[in-house]
């Protein structure tokens, strides 16, 4: 992956919008980084502004490493996360454990704007590089019988304190049907800003699937299993009556102890007002087919 440019930005020093547009020149002219993606697949978050690289990395959620929002920037730095490999089995026809940097060499890493929606109800947008899950499903070579996509995080109980607490199952697993791991919106993200993807983001390799609530973008990726049957979810085992597989961002099917119709800006300051959940978090135009005739509030 390119990074020549990874230490030229200063983060701080530069306007949000204004440190946009220098990136997407720098991007143009960086090798190895392709916009293909950019301008087709932004979607609703296109003409959206960025929050901050310190916004994005200093209020997260990542469990193994303690359930305080401020945890993971404090704990996640002790996360070895070189060398990696993610183990790709299940219905594959080439089950193996590929290291990282095989990985990165076949893969397109692209630049996408996407809104993320917490199921706690904050958002926030973010300019994550990354390739299309596809990509490496394809490489993997899937096969014909397999219709989902399990995902598990690393676990490592010397470097993260938060696994000591039974707060979830560890190790932290998530699924997708694979349709929807297939669509071209699902990433595979490697950065945030053209830099490398910080630890407490979920460093080196997360899933981010944009209309979906943010607990099913697993953080620390190290296995993806293709399945015929759906695969069990963290969440959904801690409390199935609150969190679906689906899980999919819909202002009209509220979480049983809060409203979905709104939302909380990461950013927006304590004045701002709260604004309106969109379908499928902004991206139904892309993804609802994935839906048709489903009872959503069934499959929440
Ligand atoms: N992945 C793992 N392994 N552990 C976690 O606790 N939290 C999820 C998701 N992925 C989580 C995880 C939740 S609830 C959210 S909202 C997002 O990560 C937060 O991602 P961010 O910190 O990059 O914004």
């Amino acid at each position: 992956m390119a990074h020549r440019w990874k230490n030229d930005l200063s983060e701080r020093d530069v306007t949000p919008e204004g440190a946009w547009l220098t990136r997407r020149g720098l991007m143009a002219g960086a090798g190895g980084l392709a916009l293909a993606g950019l301008a087709g697949r932004a979607g609703a978050a296109e003409g959206l502004e960025p929050n901050t690289w310190e916004e994005i990395t200093t209020y997260n959620n990542f469990y193994e490493f303690g359930t305080d929002k401020a945890d993971p920037a404090q704990h996640a730095g002790a996360m070895t996360v070189s060398p990696w490999s993610v183990r790709i089995d299940g219905l594959v026809d080439r089950p193996a454990d590929y290291a990282l940097e095989d990985i990165l060499s076949r893969m397109t890493i692209e630049e996408r704007i996407y809104r993320f929606r917490c199921v706690e109800a904050w958002s926030r947008v973010v300019p994550w590089n990354g390739f299309e899950l596809a990509d490496l499903l394809q490489m993997a070579g899937v096969q014909n019988d397999a219709r989902y996509v399990a995902f598990e995080t690393h676990l490592n109980r010397d470097e993260m304190p938060g696994v000591r607490f039974p707060v979830l199952d560890w190790p932290y697993v998530e699924g997708l049907r694979l349709d929807e791991a297939m669509h071209p919106l699902t990433i595979m993200a490697t950065g945030l800003y053209g830099r490398d993807l910080p630890n407490q983001n979920g460093a080196p390799l997360r899933l981010v699937v944009p209309w979906k609530y943010g607990f099913k973008s697993i953080k620390s990726v190290v296995r993806i299993t293709l399945t015929a049957e759906e695969p069990p979810t963290s969440w959904n085992k801690a409390n199935p009556r609150e969190y679906g597989f689906y899980s999919n961002v819909n202002p009209e099917v509220d979480h049983p102890r809060w409203s979905q119709a709104t939302e909380r800006r990461i950013g927006a300051g304590i004045f701002a007002r709260r604004e309106p959940t969109l379908m499928f978090n902004g991206y139904a135009d892309e993804v609802g087919d994935l839906y048709a005739g489903m009872d959503l509030t069934r499959f929440f």
